[in-house]
Protein backbone atom coordinates (compact mmCIF):
# COMPACT_ATOMS: atom_id res chain seq x y z
CA UNK A 1 0.00 0.00 0.00
CA UNK A 2 1.24 3.53 -1.09
CA UNK A 3 1.60 5.95 1.80
CA UNK A 4 -1.19 8.18 1.70
CA UNK A 5 -1.15 11.40 -0.20
CA UNK A 6 -2.81 14.44 1.32
CA UNK A 7 -1.95 18.06 2.05
CA UNK A 8 -1.26 18.10 6.37
CA UNK A 9 -2.18 21.70 6.28
CA UNK A 10 -6.24 20.41 5.18
CA UNK A 11 -6.64 17.79 7.97
CA UNK A 12 -8.73 18.83 11.09
CA UNK A 13 -5.90 18.64 13.51
CA UNK A 14 -4.04 20.61 11.32
CA UNK A 15 -6.49 23.77 11.69
CA UNK A 16 -7.19 22.76 15.92
CA UNK A 17 -3.20 23.29 15.94
CA UNK A 18 -2.95 26.71 14.43
CA UNK A 19 -5.80 28.00 16.95
CA UNK A 20 -4.63 26.11 19.72
CA UNK A 21 -0.91 27.49 18.99
CA UNK A 22 -2.37 31.21 19.55
CA UNK A 23 -2.91 30.12 22.91
CA UNK A 24 0.22 28.60 23.43
CA UNK A 25 2.03 31.05 22.35
CA UNK A 26 2.32 33.32 25.36
CA UNK A 27 1.99 30.39 28.09
CA UNK A 28 5.62 30.21 29.18
CA UNK A 29 6.86 26.25 30.36
CA UNK A 30 7.82 27.72 33.59
CA UNK A 31 4.48 28.66 34.38
CA UNK A 32 2.99 25.26 33.30
CA UNK A 33 5.58 23.09 35.75
CA UNK A 34 4.84 25.68 38.51
CA UNK A 35 0.94 24.93 38.17
CA UNK A 36 1.43 20.87 37.48
CA UNK A 37 3.88 19.35 39.98
CA UNK A 38 3.12 15.46 37.94
CA UNK A 39 4.41 17.62 34.46
CA UNK A 40 7.64 15.48 34.42
CA UNK A 41 5.93 12.40 35.26
CA UNK A 42 3.59 13.22 32.46
CA UNK A 43 5.45 14.01 30.00
CA UNK A 44 8.55 11.85 29.98
CA UNK A 45 8.97 7.86 28.85
CA UNK A 46 11.18 5.09 30.60
CA UNK A 47 12.34 2.50 28.07
CA UNK A 48 14.71 -0.08 28.75
CA UNK A 49 18.09 1.89 29.38
CA UNK A 50 16.22 5.54 28.18
CA UNK A 51 14.95 8.17 30.15
CA UNK A 52 13.20 10.09 27.46
CA UNK A 53 11.76 13.76 29.50
CA UNK A 54 10.20 16.08 26.99
CA UNK A 55 8.06 18.23 29.88
CA UNK A 56 10.31 21.05 29.42
CA UNK A 57 8.78 22.01 25.69
CA UNK A 58 5.88 24.18 25.52
CA UNK A 59 3.32 21.72 25.08
CA UNK A 60 -0.16 20.60 26.95
CA UNK A 61 -2.02 17.80 27.17
CA UNK A 62 -4.49 19.25 24.39
CA UNK A 63 -0.99 20.14 22.03
CA UNK A 64 -0.29 16.58 22.40
CA UNK A 65 -3.44 15.34 21.80
CA UNK A 66 -3.64 17.48 18.60
CA UNK A 67 -0.23 16.28 17.28
CA UNK A 68 -1.27 12.66 17.56
CA UNK A 69 -4.54 13.27 15.97
CA UNK A 70 -2.76 14.69 12.70
CA UNK A 71 -0.46 11.84 12.90
CA UNK A 72 -3.55 9.73 12.71
CA UNK A 73 -5.34 12.06 10.23
CA UNK A 74 -2.05 11.13 7.91
CA UNK A 75 -2.38 7.87 8.81
CA UNK A 76 0.69 7.36 10.40
CA UNK A 77 -0.04 3.55 11.76
CA UNK A 78 -0.37 2.01 8.14
CA UNK A 79 2.50 3.90 7.08
CA UNK A 80 4.74 2.55 9.47
CA UNK A 81 3.28 -0.75 8.56
CA UNK A 82 4.27 -0.15 5.11
CA UNK A 83 7.48 0.45 5.79
CA UNK A 84 8.19 -2.06 8.19
CA UNK A 85 6.70 -4.85 5.73
CA UNK A 86 8.77 -3.82 2.74
CA UNK A 87 6.19 -2.17 0.76
CA UNK A 88 7.92 0.40 -2.35
CA UNK A 89 7.23 3.68 0.21
CA UNK A 90 10.16 5.24 -1.68
CA UNK A 91 7.86 5.80 -4.74
CA UNK A 92 10.24 7.98 -6.71
CA UNK A 93 12.72 5.52 -6.73
CA UNK A 94 9.99 2.80 -6.79
CA UNK A 95 11.45 0.79 -4.01
CA UNK A 96 11.05 -0.47 -0.45
CA UNK A 97 13.02 1.22 2.49
CA UNK A 98 14.08 -1.80 4.60
CA UNK A 99 17.22 -1.01 6.81
CA UNK A 100 15.16 -2.28 9.55
CA UNK A 101 15.00 -6.07 7.81
CA UNK A 102 19.05 -5.78 8.49
CA UNK A 103 18.76 -5.69 11.89
CA UNK A 104 15.77 -7.75 12.00
CA UNK A 105 16.19 -11.10 13.96
CA UNK A 106 17.10 -14.31 12.05
CA UNK A 107 13.62 -16.14 12.40
CA UNK A 108 12.01 -12.67 11.01
CA UNK A 109 10.43 -12.70 7.44
CA UNK A 110 10.43 -9.36 4.85
CA UNK A 111 9.26 -10.31 2.01
CA UNK A 112 10.51 -7.99 -1.08
CA UNK A 113 9.12 -8.65 -4.21
CA UNK A 114 7.56 -11.86 -2.54
CA UNK A 115 10.77 -13.02 -1.87
CA UNK A 116 12.05 -13.01 1.96
CA UNK A 117 15.49 -11.48 2.50
CA UNK A 118 16.10 -12.15 6.08
CA UNK A 119 18.45 -15.43 4.52
CA UNK A 120 20.68 -13.15 2.61
CA UNK A 121 20.89 -10.99 5.16
CA UNK A 122 22.25 -13.87 7.28
CA UNK A 123 24.13 -14.63 4.88
CA UNK A 124 26.25 -11.91 4.58
CA UNK A 125 26.23 -11.08 7.99
CA UNK A 126 28.02 -14.22 8.72
CA UNK A 127 30.34 -13.62 5.85
CA UNK A 128 31.51 -10.12 7.32
CA UNK A 129 31.74 -12.21 11.02
CA UNK A 130 34.53 -14.31 9.70
CA UNK A 131 36.31 -12.19 7.36
CA UNK A 132 36.60 -9.86 10.25
CA UNK A 133 36.96 -12.47 12.75
CA UNK A 134 40.41 -13.47 10.34
CA UNK A 135 41.20 -9.79 10.16
CA UNK A 136 40.98 -9.38 13.91
CA UNK A 137 43.42 -12.39 15.18
CA UNK A 138 45.60 -12.23 12.38
CA UNK A 139 44.79 -15.34 10.51
CA UNK A 140 44.25 -13.37 7.13
CA UNK A 141 47.34 -11.54 6.37
CA UNK A 142 48.71 -9.00 4.13
CA UNK A 143 50.85 -9.98 0.73
CA UNK A 144 54.14 -10.49 2.98
CA UNK A 145 52.52 -12.33 4.89
CA UNK A 146 52.43 -9.90 7.92
CA UNK A 147 48.98 -9.77 9.79
CA UNK A 148 47.17 -6.72 9.18
CA UNK A 149 47.13 -3.48 11.81
CA UNK A 150 45.35 -1.13 9.70
CA UNK A 151 41.78 -0.50 7.58
CA UNK A 152 40.65 2.37 5.27
CA UNK A 153 37.10 2.70 4.06
CA UNK A 154 37.30 4.68 1.10
CA UNK A 155 33.24 5.61 0.73
CA UNK A 156 31.22 8.85 1.04
CA UNK A 157 27.84 9.96 2.33
CA UNK A 158 26.32 7.13 4.02
CA UNK A 159 29.43 4.95 3.26
CA UNK A 160 31.12 7.17 5.28
CA UNK A 161 29.80 9.34 8.17
CA UNK A 162 27.65 6.50 9.51
CA UNK A 163 30.93 4.16 10.09
CA UNK A 164 32.43 7.20 10.82
CA UNK A 165 30.40 8.24 13.58
CA UNK A 166 29.66 4.95 14.97
CA UNK A 167 33.57 3.53 14.81
CA UNK A 168 34.32 7.10 17.07
CA UNK A 169 31.11 6.59 19.41
CA UNK A 170 32.66 3.15 20.11
CA UNK A 171 36.13 3.38 20.25
CA UNK A 172 35.82 2.42 23.94
CA UNK A 173 35.26 -1.27 22.73
CA UNK A 174 37.98 -1.01 20.02
CA UNK A 175 40.62 -3.76 19.10
CA UNK A 176 44.08 -3.17 18.00
CA UNK A 177 43.05 -2.46 14.73
CA UNK A 178 43.42 1.40 13.72
CA UNK A 179 40.92 2.47 11.30
CA UNK A 180 40.77 5.40 9.06
CA UNK A 181 38.07 7.35 6.72
CA UNK A 182 38.61 8.54 3.19
CA UNK A 183 36.30 10.30 2.05
CA UNK A 184 36.76 13.72 0.30
CA UNK A 185 37.66 13.84 -3.42
CA UNK A 186 40.12 16.62 -2.13
CA UNK A 187 43.82 14.79 -2.93
CA UNK A 188 45.11 16.12 0.32
CA UNK A 189 42.41 14.09 2.32
CA UNK A 190 43.85 11.08 0.78
CA UNK A 191 47.70 11.81 0.72
CA UNK A 192 47.49 12.89 4.41
CA UNK A 193 46.12 9.30 5.38
CA UNK A 194 47.95 7.55 3.12
CA UNK A 195 51.86 8.69 4.20
CA UNK A 196 51.30 6.96 7.81
CA UNK A 197 50.17 3.93 6.07
CA UNK A 198 52.33 0.40 5.62
CA UNK A 199 50.78 -0.89 2.63
CA UNK A 200 52.04 -4.57 3.58
CA UNK A 201 49.55 -4.72 6.82
CA UNK A 202 46.75 -2.28 5.55
CA UNK A 203 43.12 -3.30 4.72
CA UNK A 204 41.25 -1.49 2.37
CA UNK A 205 37.35 -1.24 2.65
CA UNK A 206 35.70 0.36 -0.99
CA UNK A 207 32.12 0.96 0.09
CA UNK A 208 30.00 2.28 -2.21
CA UNK A 209 26.58 1.54 -2.85
CA UNK A 210 26.35 2.51 -6.54
CA UNK A 211 30.01 2.07 -7.16
CA UNK A 212 29.81 4.72 -9.45
CA UNK A 213 30.59 7.96 -6.99
CA UNK A 214 33.31 10.09 -8.45
CA UNK A 215 34.81 10.65 -5.06
CA UNK A 216 35.20 6.97 -3.80
CA UNK A 217 35.95 5.86 -7.22
CA UNK A 218 39.23 8.51 -7.19
CA UNK A 219 40.32 8.10 -4.34
CA UNK A 220 40.24 4.03 -4.44
CA UNK A 221 41.87 4.73 -7.89
CA UNK A 222 44.79 6.90 -6.09
CA UNK A 223 44.94 4.19 -3.22
CA UNK A 224 45.59 1.30 -5.75
CA UNK A 225 48.16 3.40 -7.62
CA UNK A 226 49.87 4.07 -4.38
CA UNK A 227 49.63 0.38 -3.25
CA UNK A 228 51.02 -1.14 -6.18
CA UNK A 229 54.58 1.20 -5.85
CA UNK A 230 55.13 -1.60 -3.52
CA UNK A 231 53.11 -4.87 -4.34
CA UNK A 232 51.46 -6.35 -6.90
CA UNK A 233 48.61 -6.76 -9.04
CA UNK A 234 47.75 -10.18 -7.75
CA UNK A 235 48.25 -8.63 -4.50
CA UNK A 236 45.23 -6.41 -4.67
CA UNK A 237 43.03 -9.21 -3.97
CA UNK A 238 44.20 -9.34 -0.33
CA UNK A 239 44.22 -5.73 0.59
CA UNK A 240 40.88 -4.26 -1.08
CA UNK A 241 37.26 -5.44 -0.56
CA UNK A 242 34.18 -3.70 -1.25
CA UNK A 243 30.92 -3.07 -0.59
CA UNK A 244 28.31 -2.12 -3.06
CA UNK A 245 24.92 -3.31 -4.79
CA UNK A 246 26.87 -3.23 -7.99
CA UNK A 247 29.13 -6.27 -8.67
CA UNK A 248 29.86 -5.94 -12.09
CA UNK A 249 31.10 -2.39 -11.87
CA UNK A 250 33.61 -3.58 -8.49
CA UNK A 251 34.58 -6.47 -10.31
CA UNK A 252 35.37 -4.44 -13.44
CA UNK A 253 37.50 -2.05 -10.63
CA UNK A 254 39.55 -5.22 -9.98
CA UNK A 255 38.52 -6.77 -6.74
CA UNK A 256 38.07 -10.43 -6.42
CA UNK A 257 34.43 -11.68 -6.60
CA UNK A 258 35.14 -13.16 -3.29
CA UNK A 259 35.74 -10.16 -1.84
CA UNK A 260 32.43 -8.32 -2.36
CA UNK A 261 29.98 -7.67 0.84
CA UNK A 262 26.87 -7.32 -1.06
CA UNK A 263 24.06 -5.03 0.22
CA UNK A 264 20.53 -4.30 -1.87
CA UNK A 265 18.98 -1.14 -3.10
CA UNK A 266 16.38 -1.17 -0.48
CA UNK A 267 19.01 0.00 1.83
CA UNK A 268 19.14 3.83 1.39
CA UNK A 269 22.94 4.74 1.58
CA UNK A 270 22.57 7.58 4.75
CA UNK A 271 20.78 4.58 6.48
CA UNK A 272 23.29 1.58 5.53
CA UNK A 273 25.35 1.04 8.41
CA UNK A 274 23.80 -1.73 9.71
CA UNK A 275 24.73 -3.12 6.04
CA UNK A 276 28.05 -4.49 4.82
CA UNK A 277 29.02 -0.81 4.87
CA UNK A 278 29.28 -1.47 8.66
CA UNK A 279 32.41 -3.58 7.62
CA UNK A 280 34.56 -1.02 9.29
CA UNK A 281 32.77 -0.90 12.09
CA UNK A 282 32.67 -4.83 12.41
CA UNK A 283 36.71 -4.68 12.17
CA UNK A 284 36.83 -1.94 14.59
CA UNK A 285 35.18 -3.65 17.99
CA UNK A 286 34.11 -7.17 17.09
CA UNK A 287 31.30 -9.05 15.20
CA UNK A 288 29.42 -9.36 18.42
CA UNK A 289 29.60 -5.77 19.30
CA UNK A 290 28.61 -4.93 15.44
CA UNK A 291 25.49 -7.73 16.32
CA UNK A 292 24.93 -5.89 19.57
CA UNK A 293 24.28 -2.69 17.41
CA UNK A 294 21.73 -4.10 15.26
CA UNK A 295 20.44 -5.70 18.03
CA UNK A 296 19.63 -2.00 19.97
CA UNK A 297 18.33 -0.93 16.76
CA UNK A 298 16.09 -3.59 16.74
CA UNK A 299 14.58 -3.49 19.92
CA UNK A 300 13.81 0.34 19.20
CA UNK A 301 11.74 -0.89 15.74
CA UNK A 302 9.61 -3.05 17.93
CA UNK A 303 9.26 -0.23 20.37
CA UNK A 304 8.37 2.15 17.37
CA UNK A 305 6.41 -0.22 15.52
CA UNK A 306 4.28 -1.50 18.52
CA UNK A 307 3.93 1.15 21.32
CA UNK A 308 1.12 3.27 21.10
CA UNK A 309 1.38 6.88 20.17
CA UNK A 310 1.77 8.78 23.60
CA UNK A 311 4.11 6.35 24.82
CA UNK A 312 6.41 6.15 21.37
CA UNK A 313 9.62 7.72 21.55
CA UNK A 314 10.14 8.27 18.33
CA UNK A 315 6.98 9.27 17.26
CA UNK A 316 7.04 12.04 20.55
CA UNK A 317 10.03 13.51 19.28
CA UNK A 318 8.92 13.98 15.34
CA UNK A 319 5.64 15.65 16.42
CA UNK A 320 7.25 18.03 18.58
CA UNK A 321 9.79 18.96 16.20
CA UNK A 322 6.13 19.18 13.75
CA UNK A 323 4.96 21.65 16.52
CA UNK A 324 7.92 23.60 16.52
CA UNK A 325 8.55 23.72 12.62
CA UNK A 326 5.59 24.27 11.48
CA UNK A 327 3.51 26.55 14.43
CA UNK A 328 6.03 28.58 15.33
CA UNK A 329 7.90 28.87 13.08
CA UNK A 330 11.34 27.28 14.34
CA UNK A 331 13.87 26.21 11.52
CA UNK A 332 16.47 24.60 13.03
CA UNK A 333 17.63 21.85 15.80
CA UNK A 334 20.56 21.36 18.14
CA UNK A 335 21.65 17.84 19.11
CA UNK A 336 24.42 18.17 21.89
CA UNK A 337 25.61 15.01 23.11
CA UNK A 338 27.36 15.10 26.64
CA UNK A 339 30.03 12.50 25.43
CA UNK A 340 32.83 13.27 23.05
CA UNK A 341 32.33 9.83 21.82
CA UNK A 342 29.02 11.28 20.27
CA UNK A 343 31.23 14.31 18.30
CA UNK A 344 30.18 12.63 14.82
CA UNK A 345 26.52 12.33 15.98
CA UNK A 346 25.02 15.96 14.73
CA UNK A 347 27.22 15.67 11.25
CA UNK A 348 26.29 11.88 10.68
CA UNK A 349 22.02 13.02 11.44
CA UNK A 350 22.63 15.91 8.99
CA UNK A 351 22.87 13.60 6.46
CA UNK A 352 20.08 11.70 7.80
CA UNK A 353 17.65 14.16 8.16
CA UNK A 354 18.35 16.61 6.28
CA UNK A 355 18.84 14.60 2.44
CA UNK A 356 15.74 12.66 3.34
CA UNK A 357 13.36 15.75 4.61
CA UNK A 358 15.00 18.38 2.51
CA UNK A 359 11.98 18.50 0.32
CA UNK A 360 9.59 20.89 -1.55
CA UNK A 361 7.33 18.69 -3.41
CA UNK A 362 5.01 16.62 -1.87
CA UNK A 363 3.53 13.01 -2.40
CA UNK A 364 1.36 15.06 -4.98
CA UNK A 365 3.84 16.19 -7.27
CA UNK A 366 3.10 19.43 -6.46
CA UNK A 367 5.35 22.35 -4.35
CA UNK A 368 4.00 22.55 -0.32
CA UNK A 369 2.85 25.19 0.93
CA UNK A 370 3.98 24.56 4.70
CA UNK A 371 7.73 24.24 5.99
CA UNK A 372 9.33 20.55 5.78
CA UNK A 373 12.67 19.60 6.97
CA UNK A 374 14.57 21.16 9.79
CA UNK A 375 18.25 22.37 9.62
CA UNK A 376 20.44 19.89 11.91
CA UNK A 377 23.64 21.11 14.02
CA UNK A 378 25.65 20.16 17.10
CA UNK A 379 28.53 19.81 18.79
CA UNK A 380 29.21 17.60 22.11
CA UNK A 381 28.82 19.78 25.22
CA UNK A 382 30.55 21.02 27.26
CA UNK A 383 32.58 22.59 23.99
CA UNK A 384 29.25 23.69 22.47
CA UNK A 385 28.59 25.49 25.97
CA UNK A 386 31.57 27.93 24.95
CA UNK A 387 31.02 28.32 21.63
CA UNK A 388 27.29 29.04 20.29
CA UNK A 389 25.28 28.49 23.31
CA UNK A 390 24.88 32.00 23.98
CA UNK A 391 22.73 32.35 20.72
CA UNK A 392 20.25 29.73 22.22
CA UNK A 393 20.05 31.44 25.52
CA UNK A 394 19.76 35.19 24.44
CA UNK A 395 19.43 35.27 20.66
CA UNK A 396 16.57 35.74 18.61
CA UNK A 397 15.98 32.56 17.33
CA UNK A 398 13.86 29.59 18.43
CA UNK A 399 16.32 26.62 18.47
CA UNK A 400 14.92 23.33 20.32
CA UNK A 401 17.58 21.18 21.66
CA UNK A 402 17.56 17.96 22.37
CA UNK A 403 20.27 17.15 25.63
CA UNK A 404 21.57 13.26 25.11
CA UNK A 405 23.71 12.30 28.23
CA UNK A 406 24.77 8.86 29.51
CA UNK A 407 24.24 8.07 33.52
CA UNK A 408 27.48 6.21 33.80
CA UNK A 409 30.92 7.15 32.20
CA UNK A 410 32.70 4.35 30.45
CA UNK A 411 36.57 5.02 32.14
CA UNK A 412 34.45 5.83 35.56
CA UNK A 413 36.04 8.90 36.15
CA UNK A 414 33.49 9.95 38.76
CA UNK A 415 34.80 13.47 39.44
CA UNK A 416 34.55 14.52 35.75
CA UNK A 417 31.91 12.82 35.13
CA UNK A 418 29.67 15.00 38.02
CA UNK A 419 31.14 17.72 36.26
CA UNK A 420 29.71 16.85 32.82
CA UNK A 421 26.65 15.88 33.94
CA UNK A 422 25.91 19.12 36.37
CA UNK A 423 26.70 21.40 33.01
CA UNK A 424 24.26 19.04 31.09
CA UNK A 425 21.42 19.44 33.61
CA UNK A 426 22.16 23.13 34.23
CA UNK A 427 21.76 24.03 30.93
CA UNK A 428 18.11 22.16 30.14
CA UNK A 429 17.04 24.24 33.73
CA UNK A 430 18.91 27.49 32.20
CA UNK A 431 17.27 27.23 29.38
CA UNK A 432 13.71 26.54 30.75
CA UNK A 433 14.02 29.00 33.60
CA UNK A 434 16.05 31.57 32.04
CA UNK A 435 17.06 34.82 34.64
CA UNK A 436 14.38 36.99 35.84
CA UNK A 437 14.66 40.90 36.99
CA UNK A 438 14.53 40.20 40.27
CA UNK A 439 16.86 37.39 40.14
CA UNK A 440 19.82 39.95 38.55
CA UNK A 441 18.77 42.80 40.70
CA UNK A 442 19.18 40.07 43.87
CA UNK A 443 22.77 39.50 42.51
CA UNK A 444 23.37 43.34 41.92
CA UNK A 445 22.75 43.58 45.53
CA UNK A 446 24.68 41.21 46.63
CA UNK A 447 27.70 42.27 44.69
CA UNK A 448 26.97 45.95 46.08
CA UNK A 449 26.56 47.28 42.54
CA UNK A 450 23.95 50.23 42.48
CA UNK A 451 23.17 52.92 40.81
CA UNK A 452 23.64 53.92 36.60
CA UNK A 453 25.87 51.17 36.27
CA UNK A 454 23.24 48.15 37.49
CA UNK A 455 20.68 50.23 35.62
CA UNK A 456 22.91 49.85 32.77
CA UNK A 457 23.72 46.29 33.11
CA UNK A 458 20.45 45.04 34.29
CA UNK A 459 18.59 44.27 30.52
CA UNK A 460 21.50 42.66 29.41
CA UNK A 461 21.51 40.09 32.25
CA UNK A 462 18.11 39.14 32.29
CA UNK A 463 16.99 35.63 30.25
CA UNK A 464 13.75 35.18 28.55
CA UNK A 465 14.40 31.45 29.53
CA UNK A 466 11.34 28.88 27.56
CA UNK A 467 13.33 27.45 24.99
CA UNK A 468 12.56 24.18 24.70
CA UNK A 469 14.48 21.26 24.90
CA UNK A 470 14.08 17.50 25.21
CA UNK A 471 16.16 15.28 27.55
CA UNK A 472 17.45 11.83 26.83
CA UNK A 473 19.38 10.09 29.69
CA UNK A 474 20.68 6.95 28.79
CA UNK A 475 22.18 4.52 31.44
CA UNK A 476 25.52 4.07 29.20
CA UNK A 477 27.12 4.13 26.25
CA UNK A 478 27.46 0.68 24.74
CA UNK A 479 26.98 -0.30 21.55
CA UNK A 480 23.53 -1.65 22.38
CA UNK A 481 22.26 1.95 23.22
CA UNK A 482 24.11 3.30 20.45
CA UNK A 483 21.86 1.48 18.19
CA UNK A 484 18.62 2.25 19.67
CA UNK A 485 19.87 5.79 19.38
CA UNK A 486 20.26 5.56 16.07
CA UNK A 487 17.26 3.71 15.01
CA UNK A 488 14.90 6.06 17.29
CA UNK A 489 16.69 9.49 14.88
CA UNK A 490 15.55 7.47 11.72
CA UNK A 491 12.31 7.15 13.01
CA UNK A 492 12.00 10.12 13.75
CA UNK A 493 12.51 10.58 10.13
CA UNK A 494 10.15 8.50 8.70
CA UNK A 495 7.46 9.89 10.99
CA UNK A 496 8.22 13.51 10.13
CA UNK A 497 8.28 12.40 6.37
CA UNK A 498 4.89 10.54 6.05
CA UNK A 499 3.23 14.07 7.85
CA UNK A 500 4.84 16.26 5.68
CA UNK A 501 3.49 14.42 3.01
CA UNK A 502 7.02 14.23 1.54
CA UNK A 503 9.05 11.41 -0.27
CA UNK A 504 11.87 11.24 2.81
CA UNK A 505 14.08 8.26 0.92
CA UNK A 506 15.64 10.21 -2.48
CA UNK A 507 17.49 13.03 -2.94
CA UNK A 508 17.75 14.39 -6.34
CA UNK A 509 18.82 17.66 -5.24
CA UNK A 510 22.00 16.11 -4.90
CA UNK A 511 22.45 15.30 -8.10
CA UNK A 512 22.45 18.25 -10.59
CA UNK A 513 25.38 19.76 -8.51
CA UNK A 514 27.11 16.32 -9.27
CA UNK A 515 26.31 16.49 -12.82
CA UNK A 516 27.55 20.23 -13.63
CA UNK A 517 30.64 19.09 -11.37
CA UNK A 518 31.25 16.55 -14.74
CA UNK A 519 30.54 19.18 -16.91
CA UNK A 520 33.08 21.41 -15.25
CA UNK A 521 35.67 18.77 -15.12
CA UNK A 522 35.57 18.37 -18.65
CA UNK A 523 36.08 22.21 -18.98
CA UNK A 524 39.30 22.10 -16.51
CA UNK A 525 40.99 18.88 -18.53
CA UNK A 526 40.50 20.19 -22.09
CA UNK A 527 41.27 24.15 -20.83
CA UNK A 528 37.70 25.19 -22.72
CA UNK A 529 35.39 26.84 -21.24
CA UNK A 530 31.59 26.31 -22.36
CA UNK A 531 29.16 29.55 -21.45
CA UNK A 532 28.28 30.17 -18.10
CA UNK A 533 26.75 32.93 -15.82
CA UNK A 534 29.75 35.64 -15.94
CA UNK A 535 30.69 35.34 -11.92
CA UNK A 536 31.02 31.24 -12.83
CA UNK A 537 32.95 32.08 -16.38
CA UNK A 538 35.15 34.61 -14.39
CA UNK A 539 35.87 32.45 -11.36
CA UNK A 540 37.19 29.51 -14.12
CA UNK A 541 39.23 32.02 -15.99
CA UNK A 542 41.00 32.88 -12.90
CA UNK A 543 41.56 29.32 -11.91
CA UNK A 544 42.86 28.26 -15.11
CA UNK A 545 45.03 30.81 -15.72
CA UNK A 546 46.88 30.93 -12.25
CA UNK A 547 46.58 27.51 -11.38
O1 LIG B 1 25.17 12.42 -1.60
C1 LIG B 1 24.36 11.62 -2.37
C2 LIG B 1 24.59 10.16 -2.11
O2 LIG B 1 23.87 9.46 -3.05
C3 LIG B 1 24.20 9.74 -0.69
O3 LIG B 1 22.85 9.54 -0.54
C4 LIG B 1 25.04 8.52 -0.50
O4 LIG B 1 25.10 8.16 0.83
C5 LIG B 1 26.34 9.00 -1.08
O5 LIG B 1 25.95 9.78 -2.21
C6 LIG B 1 27.32 7.93 -1.48
O6 LIG B 1 26.81 7.04 -2.44
P1 LIG B 1 27.45 5.65 -2.74
O7 LIG B 1 27.41 4.81 -1.51
O8 LIG B 1 26.65 5.09 -3.86
O9 LIG B 1 28.88 5.87 -3.17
Amino acid sequence: MALINSNPTTTAAWKKLQQHYLQMESISIKEMFANDTSRSEKYSIKWQEFLVDYSKNCINEETLKLLQDLAREMQLKQAITSYFDGENINQTENRAVLHTALRAPENAKVLVDGKNVIPEIYEVKNKMKNFTNEVISGVRKGYTGKPFTDVVNIGIGGSDLGPAMVVEALQFYKNHLNIHFVSNVDGDHVNEVIKKLNPETTLFVVASKTFTTQETLSNAETIRAWFLKSASQDDVAKHFVAVSTNIQKVTEFGINPANIFPMWDWVGGRFSLWSAVGLSICLAVGFDNFDDLLKGANQMDEHFKNESFDKNIPITLALLTIWYNNFFGAESEALIPYTQYLQKFAPYLQQGIMESNGKSIGRNGKPVNYETGTIIWGEPGTNSQHAFFQLIHQGTKLIPTDFIGFVQSLYGNQDHHDKLMSNFFAQTEALLNGKTEAQVKAEFEKQNLTGEKADFLLPFKVFAGNKPTNTLLIDKLTPKTLGSLIALYEHKIFVQGVIWNIYSYDQWGVELGKQLANSILDELKTNKIHPHDSSTTKLLQHYLSTK
